[in-house]
C-alpha cells in the first residue's frame, strides 16, 4: 500500500503564527545589517517564501540545493550539493533556512561548506526539528517546531516529490 498523508500535525494558522514570530526574532537580531537568507531547495522554498515576508527589515536571498533522500522516508545518509549559491557570502551575515533537521547530516554538511567561504556570521533557521533522530551534534539558532519522529508532508515537505503544496503539515499514515 502506498503511504498517504494522514492527520494534520501542524495547522496552517499555527504555521503562520510561528513564522511571524521567527521573522520578528530574525529582524531584531540582525538590526543594522542586511542578512542573506539561504534557502535549501526544494523543501524549504515554501517556508522561505513566508519567512522573508515576515521579516520587517532589508534582507537578501539566495538558494542552494542538496539531495539526501531517495524516494523513501529514510535518508540515504550521503549529502550531495546539486545547486550552489549565485553570490559570494564573504563577510555577510548568513542565515541558512532549512525545512527540517532530522539526522542533522544535511545541515552539518552545509554549515561546514558555507564556513569555508568566510561569512561574517552563520546561523541556522529550521521550521521543524525532529530532535529524537539526531545523529550529529548541531546548534540550531531558530526553530519553528520540535516534532516527534513521524514522516511529514505538506507545506514544502514531500514524499517522492508529492504533497509539497498542502497548506498544512501532515504526518504520513502509519509513519
Ligand atoms: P537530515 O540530513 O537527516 O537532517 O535530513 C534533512 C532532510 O531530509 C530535510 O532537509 C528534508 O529534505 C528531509 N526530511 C527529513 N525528514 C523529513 C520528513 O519527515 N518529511 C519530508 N522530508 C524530510
Ligand atoms: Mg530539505
Amino acid at each position: 500500500m502506498p503511504q498517504r498523508p494522514g492527520g494534520v500535525l501542524i495547522a496552517r494558522e499555527e504555521i503562520a503564527g510561528r513564522v511571524a514570530e521567527l521573522g520578528l526574532a530574525i529582524a531584531r537580531e540582525h538590526a543594522g545589517s542586511v542578512p542573506l537568507l539561504v534557502g535549501v531547495l526544494k523543501g524549504a522554498a515554501i517556508f522561505m517564501a513566508d519567512l522573508i515576508r515576515a521579516i520587517p527589515a532589508p534582507l537578501a536571498t539566495d538558494f542552494m540545493a542538496v539531495s539526501s533522500y531517495g524516494a523513501g522516508t529514510r535518508s540515504s545518509g550521503a549529502v550531495r550539493l546539486t545547486a550552489d549559491l549565485s553570490v559570494s557570502i564573504e563577510g555577510r551575515d548568513v542565515i541558512l533556512v532549512e525545512d527540517i533537521v532530522d539526522s542533522g547530516r544535511t545541515v552539518h554538511y552545509l554549515r561546514r561548506n558555507l564556513e569555508t567561504r568566510h561569512p561574517r556570521s552563520l546561523k541556522v533557521c529550521t521550521l521543524l526539528d525532529k530532535i529524537e533522530r539526531r545523529q550529529v551534534e548541531l546548534t540550531l539558532d531558530y526553530v519553528g517546531f520540535v516534532i516527534p519522529d513521524r514522516f511529514v508532508v505538506g507545506y514544502g515537505f514531500d514524499l517522492g516529490g508529492l504533497y509539497r503544496g498542502l497548506s498544512e503539515i501532515r504526518a504520513l499514515e502509519d509513519s
